[in-house]
């Protein structure tokens, strides 16, 4: 049962619960009962109406019998007279007398005013008024209770609509454990995610600009050298050309990786294909690069793993990992490929003998543009890393990239058989 409920039946069942312990003290204690004038004046009332109705139907001496027998169990200051005034009769009734005329004789009947007390005249509202206090506090208590972290909350949510992403709340409910302080930290949840989202954006636009002055810069010179001694017309084209390229597959990289980060929203573009032999696709082709290089490739993956993948970003996650792998690993080297298949997912680990990273460096080396001091002269934006970790969260999967003991970088890769939210096969980083 949530505990907002367990708040809300204890605030009110002891309200209730208080307001009867009142109501018992004041008439116990003061004798306050409720509506007692009024009985007091009833029971008045019906002892002269009786005794009125027993003198006219049964006479003087029934009455006076009456009379001594009421007073012995219930004294009232019941009298029965005989006025000598001989209009006596012609009184007026009043709340205490009453004149009867039996046989020509006037009676007159009477009873004592009710007592009065010193809560006489508060005794009655005692305890309407102690129910009214109680409520009043309780029902205070109550929305003060609530509507203090709404408050909290639409301050939050409006400086959120102002794009203030470092406003939170959660330590504005100090004290309390219930349901909304689980929504106020749910929202400082959202809103530092939001905050770490609008940087990450931030970051992205200002390295884009960056990279992109770099070869348009180059583009600008070429075409000064072009002005100035028109004979290096042919080397200024194919500098010029090397330029558009990467510009080209600079903006081709942003592109995918904006589509990753901004379109959790997109679905995935799914189709049921072999992860495995995708990847004996990737390493047939790595390895002509690796030739080069003098690397071998070592890959020990068989078997079939038919997943529901976009095979356009697995291709490109596998692609970059195993690029890097053969791009950084030392000359003469050796790159591992290892390939585990489980129930429902994929584990890949590409293992190289390169220089690896700064252990303080595992997680950085997966944002974008982040990139080593020996990547530059390699041709790389720092984009590779960050496609793949996107491309594969959106699948359900996750990346690491850990350093072997015997030196390297390894990076490992399990993606699950099905698109599934990102941790909720258990991953966590
Ligand atoms: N196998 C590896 N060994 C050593 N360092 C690596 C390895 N893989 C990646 N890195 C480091 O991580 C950085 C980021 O890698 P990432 O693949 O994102 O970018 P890149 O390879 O430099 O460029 P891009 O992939 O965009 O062409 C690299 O610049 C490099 O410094
Ligand atoms: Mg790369």
């Amino acid at each position: 049962m949530p505990r907002l409920f367990w708040k809300f039946f204890r605030i009110i069942w002891l309200t209730l619960a208080a307001s009867l312990a009142a109501i018992i003290l004041t008439v116990k204690l003061l004798q306050a009962v409720p509506f007692a004038s009024e009985l007091e004046h009833e029971r008045r009332t019906l002892v002269l109406n009786l005794t009125a109705n027993i003198l006219a139907e049964d006479g003087e001496t029934a009455a006076a019998r009456f009379v001594t027998t009421s007073e012995k169990t219930q004294p009232l200051g019941l009298t029965l007279s005989k006025p000598d005034e001989a209009d006596a009769c012609a009184e007026k009734n009043t709340v205490t007398t009453r004149s009867v005329l039996k046989n020509g004789v006037c009676y007159r009947l009477s009873v004592s005013a009710p007592a009065g007390s010193t809560f006489d005249s508060l005794g009655p509202f005692l305890p309407w008024l102690t129910i009214l206090v109680a409520s009043t506090i309780a029902a205070g208590a109550l929305a003060r209770y609530l509507i203090r972290p709404v408050v909290h909350l639409r301050d939050g949510l409006s400086a959120l609509a102002h794009g203030r992403f470092d406003f939170r709340i959660g330590d504005k409910m100090a004290g309390r454990k219930d349901e909304v302080t689980a929504l106020a930290y749910d929202f400082d949840a959202s809103a530092a995610r939001l905050q770490e989202l609008q940087d990450v954006q931030q970051r992205l636009f200002h390295d884009v600009s960056h990279e992109l002055r770099s070869p348009l810069s180059r583009l600008q010179a070429a075409v000064g050298v072009l002005r100035q001694s028109p004979a290096k017309l042919a080397a200024m084209l194919d500098r010029m050309d090397r330029e558009v390229e990467r510009l080209d597959t600079l903006v081709g990289e942003v592109l995918t990786l904006a589509r990753l980060t901004a379109g959790s929203s997109r679905p995935l573009k799914t189709q049921s294909l072999d992860v495995i032999e995708l990847l004996n696709e990737i390493l047939g082709d790595a390895a002509f690069e690796a030739q080069a290089r003098e690397v071998s490739i070592t890959a020990s993956v068989d078997g079939i793993f038919r997943a529901e993948v976009e095979g356009e970003l697995i291709y490109r996650a596998l692609e970059n990992v195993v690029r890097n792998a053969v791009k950084y690993t030392a000359e003469h080297s050796r790159v591992a490929v290892s390939c585990e298949t489980m129930a429902d997912r994929l584990r890949i680990c590409v293992t190289d003998q390169g220089p690896g990273v700064g252990r303080d460096e595992l997680e950085r080396i997966f944002q974008p543009f982040s990139r080593g001091k020996d990547a530059m002269p390699r041709g790389g934006y720092g984009l590779g890393l960050a496609i793949a970790r996107q491309a594969i969260e959106r699948h359900g999967g996750r990346v690491h990239a850990s350093l072997p003991e015997a030196g390297g970088l390894a990076i490992t890769l399990e993606l699950p058989r099905r698109p599934m939210p990102y941790g909720a096969a258990g991953g966590e980083r």
